[in-house]
Formats: structure tokens, C-alpha cells, sequence
């Protein structure tokens, strides 16, 4: 018996860093919505207990470093589960982007084995669960669009955005969040105008959304990977409404109306970037297909 599960990329509309924790984590606040890029996740069903996963990305591990792995090893053991499950991982989100590809993994794991195994969970106990797993987990589990609050794992949806297209562009280096962070410092960013963007979701209003993108993270990414910069430029100069790097980077998106226009700047970016993509914001009218 086998079933399957997409696990579709998420980028940050704003991303705000409201103070620095007594934990090792900061107090955040997001707006977070999906996009059509999606991995895809198949579960067989194993009678000895075992966990494995198998993706032919080598940059996907097969244990413990993998969140679906330990998404699925939680499960198990919270719910006392005997049986086990083999995880094939077809991986279209690039990894250490910025776009909550492993997150969505575990997330897509959680939704995945409840079904698999029968547990009957409900959906807040899931996200709940994932929040144990990583910060972003959590909004994975909805694949929608929310803000989320404290860590990450406080999620309120929001009604989804106007549909539109965006451009993903990923340069070839990987950036380690935990380092974005930590060298955060507070008193010199602009923080993103958290309560407008929600408004302008809840309006409909595309403009306004372009109107007020921003991540304070930019301030430690960007003067680090001068390619990210040059990435937002060319983006701009090939007609993007709007433009911001998603997460702690450094994958930068560009958003856009006309299917032409993203084309054009597909192709502005292609031979300059490793990884670009034309995908779909999930809204009103769009579905994962
Ligand atoms: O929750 P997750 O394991 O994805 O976080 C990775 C690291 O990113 C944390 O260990 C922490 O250093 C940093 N982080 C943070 N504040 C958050 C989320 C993540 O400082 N809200």
C-alpha cells in the first residue's frame, strides 16, 4: 500500500525579526504563502517498524538530517506506531534556498502518515507536532497563506492572495539560517509593514502587496552574496513588480502579472543564475495540481 503527498515551496511576502529570545530563537513575524513549485513524496507502508528514504538528489540525506525522516520517527514514537514506512523523495525545490523545501518535506511526511498509519490527527495537533521538527514546519502543514508569529510555528491563515506569477531565482551558493540570525543586528534594519500586507491579502490589492515586501534578513544576506543584489537589479530591470529575497535566502523572487512578463525575465536570468523558475502564486483560482 503505498499513497502520495506534495510539498510545495513557501516564500515570505514579509519576514519582521521582533526581538532576539531567551531561547536560541528570535520572535518572528511572518506573512508566508505557497507557490506551485512542489516535491513530490510517496509512502509505502512497511510491517517491521523500520523508517528509510531514498531520493536520487544527493543533496537529500537518508537519515537523521533529513526533517521528513525525523517527522516520521516523531509519529511513530508519540503515537506508538509498530508499523513502519519507506519514503521516496522526488526533490523540485532547491534545498538550502530560502523556500522551506525540507520544511515542506517533513510537513508533507505528517499529513502523509496520518493517512498512512490512520491516526486520525487533526490538522492544528499536526502542525502543532511540526513545530517540534523545525519553525517553519508548522505553516507547511497548511499550504496556504498565514502569518505566523513567535517562532514561526503560530499560524493564522489569511484568505489567499490575488493570483500571480513569480520567478524564483536561486544563486549557486546555499546560506545556513542559523548564521543569518545570529548576526542580525536590530537596531539598523526597516522593518516590513507586517499589518499593511495583511490588509492589502485581505483587500485583493496586488499593488499593495508589491507595495510592501521586505525582509529584515536582507541586511545580513545581501552585503554577504553580492550575487543575491545582483539578482534583485536584474530582476527590477527586466520588469519585476516587486522583488525580495524569500527566508534567510538566498533564493530572491520577482512577482509579476502576465505570464509574457515572467517569461521575459526567465530569460534575463537564465545563463547569469543556476536555478530560475516560473511558478504560480497559490491563490483564489489556482490549486496544487
Ligand atoms: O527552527 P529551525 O530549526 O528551522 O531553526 C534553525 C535555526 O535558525 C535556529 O537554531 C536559530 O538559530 C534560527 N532561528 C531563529 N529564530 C527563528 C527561527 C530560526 O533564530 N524564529
Amino acid at each position: 500500500m503505498f499513497i502520495s503527498e506534495k510539498a510545495p515551496a513557501k516564500i515570505n511576502l514579509t519576514l519582521d525579526v521582533l526581538y532576539k529570545r531567551s531561547d536560541q530563537y528570535h520572535e518572528v513575524e511572518m506573512v508566508m504563502t505557497t507557490v506551485d513549485l512542489a516535491d513530490r513524496l510517496e509512502f509505502v507502508l512497511t510491517e517491521d517498524g523500520s523508517i528509510t528514504v531514498v531520493s536520487e538528489n544527493r543533496f537529500v540525506p537518508s537519515d537523521e538530517r533529513n526533517l521528513a525522516y525525523r517527522a516520521a520517527k516523531l509519529l511513530q514514537e508519540r503515537y506508538q506506531v509498530t508499523r513502519g514506512v519507506r519514503i521516496y523523495i522526488e526533490k523540485q525545490i532547491p534545498v538550502a534556498a530560502g523556500l522551506a523545501g525540507g520544511s515542506s518535506d517533513a510537513a508533507a511526511t505528517l499529513r502523509g502518515l496520518n493517512r498512512l498509519w490512520n491516526l486520525g490527527i487533526e490538522t492544528e495537533e499536526l502542525s502543532l507536532l511540526g513545530s517540534e521538527i523545525g519553525s517553519d514546519v508548522s505553516f507547511c502543514i497548511y499550504n496556504s497563506t498565514a502569518i505566523a508569529n513567535g517562532r514561526g510555528e503560530k499560524i493564522t491563515e489569511l484568505p489567499p492572495p490575488p493570483t500571480c506569477w513569480v520567478v524564483l531565482a536561486k544563486p549557486s551558493q546555499g546560506v545556513a539560517t542559523p548564521s543569518v540570525f545570529q548576526s542580525l543586528q536590530l537596531d539598523h534594519v526597516l522593518h516590513p509593514d507586517t499589518q499593511g500586507m495583511v490588509d492589502s491579502i485581505k483587500r485583493g490589492d496586488y499593488q499593495g502587496i508589491c507595495e510592501r515586501l521586505g525582509n529584515v534578513l536582507e541586511s545580513v544576506t545581501l552585503p554577504n552574496h553580492p550575487q543575491v543584489q545582483q539578482i534583485k537589479k536584474l530582476m527590477r530591470h527586466s520588469g519585476a513588480d516587486a522583488v525580495l529575497m524569500s527566508g534567510s535566502g538566498p533564493t530572491v523572487f520577482g512577482l509579476v502579472q502576465q505570464e509574457k512578463k515572467a517569461e521575459r525575465i526567465y530569460n534575463s536570468l537564465r545563463g547569469f543564475c543556476e536555478q530560475v523558475y516560473v511558478v504560480r502564486m497559490l491563490g483564489e483560482s489556482t490549486a496544487l495540481e
